[in-house]
């Protein structure tokens, strides 16, 4: 399958937009996922950051910040010279920020970092439902009331080993607030789907959700969301 840059996302969004579908998914963009999107805006109580956890599944495409392609340079940002995923960098804005714990969601099995490969074994994931392993769960979530979930957009839905994360882990009773980075197809309702799944759980409602190409802005927008969240 050819590589599916950036450009392909913005116009399959478009046809979403339209009513249409791609692949068979029902794709889900625009409506309930602004960030500032003031009817869906909510508070939370001020964060103890012992009791906050910040979870993320990332997969930046290349660990070296020299020379990088087009699909390497999409899925990172260089932070003083480590590369770190799109979806890492805000968990860590997240953490500075609150001064809560992090948790990296990964694999047992190493993803390819070619972007090409990496595309066609999410779509093979999703076309067969799977649950890929984890390399490790959360071994104390008893300890937090809230938790920050993060996650790339992967083929308009959920990456397979969120769901294997949202399954194996109990989040009743607690405060689950979501972020995530895309390439054009924003939220594409992965904020129902957990909404629906963690449903013993509080979800808040507005998720936050950046491109992929606005990643020199997101320290701003994580601090504007965060502010608009009460914290
Ligand atoms: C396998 C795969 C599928 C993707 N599918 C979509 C998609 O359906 N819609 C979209 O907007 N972006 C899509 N993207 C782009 C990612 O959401 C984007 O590059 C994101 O920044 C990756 O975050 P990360 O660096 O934290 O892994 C896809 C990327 C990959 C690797």
């Amino acid at each position: 399958m050819a590589s599916t840059t950036r450009r392909n996302f913005l116009a399959l969004t478009a046809v979403a937009l339209a009513g249409g579908s791609v692949a068979g998914c029902s794709i889900i963009g625009g409506a309930g996922d602004a960030l500032t999107d003031s009817e869906s805006s909510e508070t939370v109580a001020p964060l103890d950051k012992s009791r906050t956890l910040v979870a993320y599944f990332s997969v930046p495409e290349t660990v070296d910040p020299n020379n990088m392609t087009e699909d390497e340079e999409n899925s990172t940002h260089v932070v003083d010279g480590k590369v770190l995923g799109n979806t890492q960098y805000l968990a860590q804005i997240i953490e500075e920020r609150t001064g809560a714990e992090v948790f990296r969601i990964e694999t047992a099995e190493d993803l390819p970092l070619d972007h090409g490969t990496l595309e066609d074994l999410a779509l093979k994931q999703q076309e067969t439902n799977a649950r890929p392993k984890l390399k490790a769960l959360i071994p104390n979530l008893e300890e937090y009331d809230t938790v920050f979930i993060g996650y790339p957009i992967w083929w308009y839905d959920l990456p397979m080993p969120m769901y294997t994360f949202l399954e194996q882990h109990d989040f009743s009773g607690k405060n689950i607030i979501l972020f995530s980075v895309h390439g054009g197809s924003r939220l594409s309702g992965t904020d129902r789907t957990i909404t629906e799944k963690l449903s013993d759980s509080s979800v808040i409602k507005n998720a936050l959700t950046i491109s992929r190409g606005d990643m020199g802005n997101a320290e701003a927008q994580v601090s504007d969301w965060l502010d608009s969240l009460g914290q």
